[in-house]
């Protein structure tokens, strides 16, 4: 891993518009005061897992009940269908709790988020897709556990289908009976619980793990701040128009989402300040390169270069160093295209301009940026000829090597 020193870490978090950012040693000092619970025990989330389900799914696995459990989930799609049959007791007991909005969830404001997300659906889209996306291979925990889950060996599949989860949370009717955003959180859940289960009995993922068991809440957290918190921070930074009301009904959505994954209320930030302020705790420090990062976002940048619509790879690798800055990608050894870089500087603020409406002429290169999101729509969002994704299935094993 990159050795972050305090001004590396300073570099970084300017690099990538964090707000302010702590030195890498600093321990969770983040206030729950700033939550949704507005209080709480101060423990580190990174020793915060998701108990319940945690033993239901160890159990399930140890005992070969995963595939009837795939088998009953697979026609389970929308908020309001009825949880299925043929589900373990204490499984089927957990979901029918937690499939309902906490308490606290406010429909009014869910769907206004439903609405900002439609409106900014394309840069949500290069913000989600390309900087998260390319971010989360330069976090090591995560990247270390993605890559020898079993998902880990098809990153095209991995990635559809984590693209559906941001689809779902997105989609208008989200959280709506007719949506499905509450039963793709659910499975969600239980995927990661089980991997909970498997990872520690991997032998490639003990060999480099710096922790025994994954996706802690802290983990979670850090994935919420290099997508939702990294989004609002560009969208800011790049002036695009956003109504205050928005911007707090679109953290709303992911205050719930984070909560639908079992995250404590009592880490879930309640403001964009209090995200802000957690997100230069958590992430910035921890950002670093690992083998497994590296070979992930070769293979993610390959995907959408592979697509033939004129997007070079040169473009591609420019439009992430755009986004992310030069650290990052020159940790990921993306080769450098100064031309494209020049168009991306120039051209970009240009293409936002313009379809905020603040350009009257279309501006030179427009058909670049449509063309890369494109690609990274058929790259990623490729529905196949059913239309649909290939469902979330929980894993029964981990990745062979
Ligand atoms: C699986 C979303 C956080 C590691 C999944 C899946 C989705 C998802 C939709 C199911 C797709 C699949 O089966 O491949 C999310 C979201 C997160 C989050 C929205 C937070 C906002 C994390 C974190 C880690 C992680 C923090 C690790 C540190 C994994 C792994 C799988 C998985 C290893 C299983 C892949 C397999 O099938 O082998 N996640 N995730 N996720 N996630 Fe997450």
């Amino acid at each position: 891993m990159v050795d972050m020193n305090r001004r590396g870490v300073l570099t970084l978090g300017a690099a990538l518009g964090l707000a302010s950012v702590v030195t890498p040693s600093a321990a969770w000092s983040w206030s729950p005061s700033g939550s949704i619970a507005g209080a709480g025990t101060g423990v580190d989330p990174q020793w915060v897992w998701d108990d319940e389900i945690d033993q239901i799914m160890a159990s399930a696995l140890d005992n070969g009940q995963v595939p009837a459990i795939n088998d009953a989930i697979l026609p389970w799609v929308n908020n309001g269908q009825a949880v299925p049959s043929g589900l373990p007791p204490e499984l089927a007991a957990f979901l029918q709790r937690e499939k309902q909005l906490p308490a606290w969830a406010d429909m009014a404001k869910l769907r206004r988020a439903a609405n900002f997300n439609r409106k900014k659906d394309m840069y949500l889209f290069f913000l989600y897709g390309l900087g998260g996306g390319i971010m989360s291979t330069v976090i090591p925990r995560e990247a270390k556990s993605v890559y020898w889950s079993a998902g880990g060996a098809d990153m095209q599949d991995r990635a559809a289908k984590t693209f559906s989860f941001g689809y779902d949370l997105s989609d208008i009717n989200a959280f709506e009976t007719s949506g499905q955003f509450l039963v793709t959180s659910n499975k969600t859940r239980l995927v990661h619980a089980a991997v909970r289960h498997l990872l520690p009995q991997s032998p490639h993922w003990k060999a480099v793990a710096d922790e025994t068991i994954p996706i802690s809440n802290a983990d979670i957290l850090v994935t919420f701040h290099s997508t939702g918190t990294f989004a609002h921070k560009k969208m800011k930074e790049w002036g695009i128009p956003m109504l205050s009301a928005d911007q707090d009904a679109f953290l709303h959505s992911w205050q719930v989402a984070l909560h639908m994954l079992g995250v404590r209320d009592e880490y879930i930030p309640s403001s964009w300040n209090a995200a802000h302020a957690q997100s230069a705790q958590v992430l910035t420090p921890i950002l670093g390169l690992t083998p497994e990062g590296k070979a992930l976002a070769e293979v993610l940048l390959g995907l959408i270069s592979q697509v033939d619509l004129g997007v070079t790879r040169g473009f591609l690798n420019e439009f992430v160093r755009y986004q992310l800055g030069n650290e990052i990608g020159d940790w990921l050894e993306l080769k450098r295209d100064y031309v494209s870089a020049g168009l991306i500087r120039v051209g970009w603020p240009a293409y936002i301009a313009f379809r905020e409406g603040l350009l009257p002429l279309v501006p030179a290169n427009f058909y670049l940026f449509d063309q890369l999101i494109k690609a990274i729509a058929m790259a990623f969002l490729n529905r196949g000829e059913s239309g649909l994704t290939t469902p979330i299935t929980i894993p029964t094993g981990n990745r062979a090597g």
